[in-house]
């Protein structure tokens, strides 16, 4: 699938992947503002993105641990997500996220 990050200062970084998560494929690749810091179980929130509306609906729907993670977090829109908890498949092929940190 093809990822496509937009940073914060307007920098766009795309990937082919076949396997893991966003934030693992961000991390992997240096994409500035996703740290990935608690390693992907939802409990540090530094993967933020917004993903672009149309995706945002395809994805299921965030777990109750993601929502609440989310609501502390600052810069928060209706198309937040904690991207470790978007696996890599072909339903993401072409999304873009704009990292929120
Ligand atoms: Fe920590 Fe996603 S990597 S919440």
């Amino acid at each position: 699938a093809k990822i496509t990050y937009i940073t914060k200062s307007g920098e766009t970084f795309e990937y082919e992947a076949t396997s893991g998560n966003l934030m693992e494929l961000a991390v992997k690749n240096k994409v500035p503002g996703i740290d990935g810091d608690c390693g992907g179980v939802c409990s540090c929130a530094t993967c933020h993105v917004h993903v672009a509306p149309e995706f945002y609906g395809k994805l299921d729907a965030p777990s109750e641990i993601e929502s609440d993670m989310l609501e502390f977090d600052d810069n928060v829109s209706e198309y937040s997500r904690l991207c470790c908890q978007i696996p890599v498949s072909d339903l993401v092929d072409g999304i873009k996220v704009e990292v929120a940190n």
